[in-house]
């Protein structure tokens, strides 16, 4: 539609009509009874002419059923505006890919682009208009449950990851490609840092940290076109996302220039009352449509207080009609004007919705995704030796992960199930149940291991254990599983573990008694089949971590990117006292960010550079090589980090700046080129201007964040900033 008629559009609507597009609600108030429901439900009291008036729906899906809801919405709407449908497709509809975390461990954004792409083609087929996702928020605490939505730890990678999901997801023509659907980056911002891990809980961070390390990544995805932005749970300094106006206005709108539509989270408007920052609706629904919420899911201040804030001017008409735009806007842009149903279509549904060529997309996928952590030569497995395949994991095909509403574990293939396909023979035993041991099925994994040459145990979390309201405080093994390990090593064969789960865990009780353990996090739909591939080596492991695994939960936070203490540890860590450590732990992870194991070795060495100094506008050229010293082919993910050594307020110990995945035969040497810019340098300041500093830098190249090439390399800058 033209934006002149749209605009007419919106000065024909009643102001219930217009309060009407603000409100989403979940499918079951369209009599859908099989839609998603991702909040607490209270009664509402919504009426029928709240529904007939209201803007988006959330958590339908399908064809048949989409278009119902659709069609009834249009008949009965005066104006007949379409309905958004929104939906959670977070890695995967029914096809279910790696969770975010596993994604963001293939280090191949182009990868992440597919699975977005591929996710939004079966959503949008299926009757989606937009996706929640990506999933941004830097995360750094993993008793956190939803740091399996996010890429990880470190404000670069996460904004390359945001950048390539959007574009899977929008593509290039989101109006006329009808495979896209619009994407929703979230939960802005800052959700990641809640406190101790706890879900929904307060987050208090510096402006300048704010900026530095947690904005980047929501910034990408809305420099990417990203269309629609959800605000978050928790607190910014002091003052919830929903209800914040320098989040929303000044950074989003202002500095971003994001001109899209804004959606609180579910319930996330009326919980500025438990919240504290208002005392009612009629408070909590003037605070955030003048912060800039847009669109308020699941609880009803709008419509329940807005006709009466705007009589009262207390609202002003234009700040209503505003919001009401970008919601139109947002639909206009979807051409659901001109086409309600956008890329509903049943054959299409049919024909591709878990089709072969999107499984294959998520096969290859977990097989980057998988990072082996430890092997001490047993893998890859000899399939001739006899086997043993025990765990709860063994024969289970909860291997989807929370945010997978669409997908099927009972569709999914076990271990057992492509052990078998492969023609490779396994005893399998359950050994416990996830979370609870059961004598018989101990006494029945010991009799199948001691008959085998190679014990292969399948442990983790089920999905539940991790992901929105799953926080923990324990992040190992369930006891019954640690319990199973320790009555299988005693028989001395060969433990390769395989680890199903959403966080990275402690895994003191587990490392030192496997020959191998393989991460697996949620795999998805083929996992299995990544996993067999992995395993016996039709496939090598080139996964690498992109959130630390902390030795102790004591540590946590540990994360690669910290900053230096007054009192560091020195190298060799010889201080009894007054420096900054543990007296009871190492300061380092058990596995750091960047690290994992591969079926050959590399070796990276001469490092050159094309010169020492840069300033504004220039770079300098690194080259280094790059050879597989191994026998098999494999990738190598080399990792550039710079280090400024002294800034204006303290710096990271290093930053990750670039990196690049490369593949490389046996005996084959690539020479890896990276620039360093000034723009890579620069960074918020106390006067919150971003910009770099004049001054010297440490260059470190590596294969992950702990082990850099040991040479010194320095270069010096002259700083620059934006005019
Ligand atoms: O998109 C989600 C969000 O991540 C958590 N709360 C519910 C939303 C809609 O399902």
């Amino acid at each position: 539609m033209e934006e002149s008629k749209l605009r007419e559009l919106l000065q024909t609507m009643s102001l219930n009509e217009k309060i009407g597009q603000l409100v989403q609600l979940a499918s079951d108030f369209y009599s859908d009874t099989n839609g998603a429901i991702t909040g607490p439900m209270a009664e509402m009291g919504v009426t029928d002419e709240l529904v007939t008036n209201s803007g988006s729906v959330l958590g339908a899906t399908g064809t048949r059923n989409v278009k119902k809801i659709i069609d009834s919405q249009l008949k009965n709407n005066r104006l007949h505006i379409p309905l958004l449908v929104m939906a959670d497709v977070i890695h995967g509809y029914k096809t279910i890919f790696p969770i975010p975390l596993a994604i963001g461990c293939t280090w191949n954004p182009g990868l992440a682009e597919k699975t977005a792409e591929i996710a939004a083609h079966e959503a949008a087929v299926s009757g989606i208009h937009v996706v929640f996702a990506p999933m941004v928020d830097l995360v750094r605490d993993p008793r956190w449950g939803r740091v399996m939505e996010s890429t990880g730890e470190d404000p670069y990678l996460n904004s390359v990851f945001a950048a390539a999901f959007v574009h899977g997801f929008q593509g290039d023509n989101l109006k006329d490609d009808l495979n896209r659907t619009a994407a929703c980056v979230k939960h802005f911002a800052g959700y990641g840092a809640v406190e101790g891990g706890r879900e929904y809980n307060t987050v208090d961070l510096s402006e300048l940290r704010m900026r530095q390390e947690y904005l980047p990544a929501y910034q990408a995805a809305v420099d990417a076109g990203c269309k629609v932005v959800m605000t978050s749970f928790n607190t910014v300094d002091g003052i919830p996302s929903s209800a914040n106006q320098w989040l929303l206005r000044k950074v989003l709108r202002e500095e971003w220039n994001f001109d899209g539509t804004v959606i609180s989270d579910w319930g996330a408007v009326r919980e500025l009352i438990p919240h504290g920052v208002a005392e009612n609706e009629k408070e909590a629904a003037r605070k955030a449509l003048i912060a800039g919420v847009d669109i308020e899911m699941m609880t009803l201040c709008y419509p329940n207080t807005l006709c009466q804030l705007i009589e009262s001017g207390e609202i002003k008409e234009s700040t209503l009609d505003q919001a009401v735009w970008n919601v139109l806007k947002l639909k206009n842009d979807l051409g659901l004007f001109e086409n309600p149903y956008r890329g509903a279509d049943e054959a299409q549904e049919q024909k591709f919705v878990y089709c072969h060529a999107h499984r294959e997309w998520a096969r290859r996928a977990a097989e980057e995704s998988c990072v082996l952590l430890k092997n001490n030569g047993i893998l890859p497995i000899n399939s001739s030796k006899k086997l043993a395949l025990i765990g709860p994991f063994a024969d289970h095909g909860d291997l989807l992960g929370a945010w997978s509403w669409q997908g099927d574990p009972k569709r999914t293939e076990t271990l057992t199930e492509v052990f078998s396909a492969e023609g490779i023979n396994v005893l399998t035993a359950k050994g416990c149940e996830i979370a609870e041991s059961k004598s018989k099925l101990l006494r029945e994994a010991i009799q199948k291991a001691e008959e085998s040459e190679l014990i292969l145990l399948a442990l983790g979390e089920s999905s539940e254990m991790s992901g929105e309201a799953a926080s923990r405080t324990k992040i190992t093994l369930p006891e019954c599983q640690l319990e199973l390990l320790r009555l299988l090593k005693p028989l001395n064969k060969p433990i390769v573990i395989i680890l199903f789960n959403g966080r990275p865990l402690e895994l003191s009780e587990v490392i030192d008694d496997a020959d191998a353990v393989l991460e697996a996090w949620y795999p998805g739909s083929e996992g299995a089949r990544a996993i067999v591939r992995l395993l016996t080596g039709k496939v090598n492991p080139s996964g690498k971590l992109t959130m630390s695994f902390p030795q102790s939960v004591g540590q946590i936070p540990v994360y690669y990117n910290a900053n230096n203490t007054g009192r560091p540890e020195s190298e060799n860590k010889d201080e009894k006292k007054y420096v900054s450590k543990y007296i009871d732990c190492a300061n380092d992870a058990r596995f750091p960010f960047g690290f994992g194991l591969s079926y050959t070795s590399f070796e990276i060495n001469n490092l050159r550079m094309s010169k020492k100094s840069i300033t504004v506008n220039e770079e300098i050229r690194v080259s280094i090589d790059v050879k597989n010293t191994g026998d098999a082919a494999g990738a190598e993910v080399v990792q550039l980090y710079i280090r400024d050594i002294a800034g204006d307020v303290v710096r990271p110990l290093k930053e990750l700046k670039s990196f690049r995945k490369i593949y490389l035969q046996p005996g084959e040497q690539q020479t890896v080129a990276f620039q360093i810019t000034e723009r890579m340098l620069r960074y918020w300041h106390p006067d919150l201007r971003f910009k770099s500093d004049t001054g010297t830098f440490n260059l470190m190249i590596g294969q992950d964040s702990a082990h850099t090439l040991n040479d010194s390399f320095y270069f010096r800058a002259t700083g620059g900033m934006d005019a």
